[in-house]
């Protein structure tokens, strides 16, 4: 068995889902998903959706709102790690330790937030002008939610290539001062996956007030897909397809053959009402179904709500256990149980100890050494840092009846050998 491939990406809960969070987000996460060899971490960035908007009503509607659209596409929360970020507490409290190894340069530079400071100073105002400390630290609250679960990739729009790179430096720079704790993630930018324009041919997007409502009533779609603004041109005229944000529209959700039709349909002048109305009857025809499914998840919000629960279950039992062992790592320490030390400077006393490492085969590994280095125990490979980890805790606590198939003696190595560096281990 290879190890899977770790998956991970949030939607900010600020607003009601449209087409272009329909079509850029949710449908491609729930076809990735499906994907063999996978592991696909999905959540609702609430703690983010703080920064953007102080209304508390907005804030629940709208993780109500995404986590039903997500749900009514297809996402089969069994399957997939499904959660609500606020729901997971040791995504604060990492996001603190990586505060901690963060450069306040590094984040001066994140777009977003020079961004405002460029506009502020065209309008000769404080720099600073409206910036909270939340949206300056938005890129570490994403770099803990990515580092967390030691995802992989990051499937993410072109926006937030920036805050991959930003994660990467924050996880090398604590990797490098704690130890090998952190995957480096990566984004994944999908050129497939289409920006769609919105009703004014910009970006579909909340801030341009130019979104199609995705469950809206099917009558209200109607009339947002009829007001998509088109040129002049009357019916008979041919058409051009460039530019044309219908065009693009329509391209999302058609075939190959469908969109080849549309474009002669173009060529030859089709009436832009009667092309609107073949937009919505496409859109419609992939969206209706879901409509059901999402309308009566959005009337029972108690389930949902135990859906997400169930969730961040299953995510904190990741979170919670790498969480202890990144706090060890810092020194964050039962002052009973761990030897005193004045940091990295110290020597070690002559103890046996374990490693963990990560080989070239993607796996992870322990071993344990006797106090001059020689080696006593090599485990097998896990898929996990977290699993090699509570291998290691259990040999730690409950000595060699833990040892199970997860690693061998070495050659000439005897069992009471390795039961006395254990205890000598526990002894500390
Ligand atoms: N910043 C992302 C956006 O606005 C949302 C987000 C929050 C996210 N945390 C994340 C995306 C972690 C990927 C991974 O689109």
């Amino acid at each position: 068995m290879t190890a899977p491939v770790r998956y991970l990406t949030g939607i900010t809960t600020t607003g009601t889902p449209h087409l272009g969070n329909y079509v850029g987000a949710i449908r491609p996460t729930v076809q990735a998903s499906r994907r063999p060899g996978t592991q696909n971490f999905y959540f609702l960035a609430d703690y983010h959706a703080l920064i953007k908007c102080d209304e508390p009503a907005r804030i629940q509607r709208s993780t109500l709102e995404i986590a039903a659209c997500w749900l009514a596409a297809g996402l089969d929360p069994e399957h997939v790690y499904f959660y609500r970020q606020s729901d997971i507490p040791e995504i604060p409290e990492l996001t603190w330790l990586l505060t901690c190894v963060t450069g306040k340069g590094l984040l001066n530079r994140a777009h977003a937030y020079k961004a405002q400071v460029d506009k502020n100073n065209a309008a000769g105002v404080d720099p600073d002008s409206d910036v909270t400390a939340g949206l300056f630290m938005y890129p570490v609250l994403m770099a803990a939610d990515i580092v967390m679960f030691n995802a992989h990739k990051v499937p993410v729009g072109r926006d937030q290539v920036q805050h991959l790179e930003m994660a990467r430096d924050m996880a090398s720079s604590f990797n490098h001062l704690y130890g090998e704790h952190f995957t480096l993630p990566e984004a994944q930018v999908d050129e497939a996956v289409a920006t769609l324009p919105g009703l004014d041919g910009r970006k579909m997007s909340k801030s341009y007030d130019n979104v199609i409502a995705l469950f809206g009533p099917r009558e209200q779609m109607r009339r947002q897909i009829f007001s998509i603004v088109t040129d002049s041109r009357a019916p008979g005229e041919p058409k051009e397809v460039e530019g044309s944000a219908l065009f693009q529209i329509y391209q999302a959700f058609a075939d190959e053959g469908e969109t080849q039709a549309l474009r002669k349909a173009y060529a030859e002048g089709i009436a832009w009402s009667d092309a609107k109305q073949l937009l919505f009857e496409r859109i419609d025809r992939e969206i209706a179904p879901m409509r059901e499914r999402y309308e009566a998840l959005v009337g029972h919000p108690a389930e949902l709500e135990k859906i997400l629960k169930a969730g961040a279950g299953k995510a904190r039992a990741i979170a919670t256990p790498f969480m202890a062992r990144l706090r060890e790592a810092v020194g964050l320490r039962n002052l009973a149980a761990q030897p005193q030390s004045a940091g990295k400077a110290r020597t070690r006393a002559a103890l046996p100890s374990f490693k963990q490492y990560r080989e070239s085969d993607g796996r992870h590994y322990f071993k344990l050494v006797d106090a001059a280095g020689a080696l006593l125990l090599q485990s097998v490979g896990f898929a996990s840092p977290q699993e090699a980890g509570r291998a290691v805790a259990r040999l730690k606590q409950e000595g060699l009846a833990a040892l199970g198939d997860s690693a061998r003696r070495a050659e000439g190595v005897t069992e009471e050998q390795v039961g006395a560096a254990l205890a000598q281990l526990a002894a500390g």
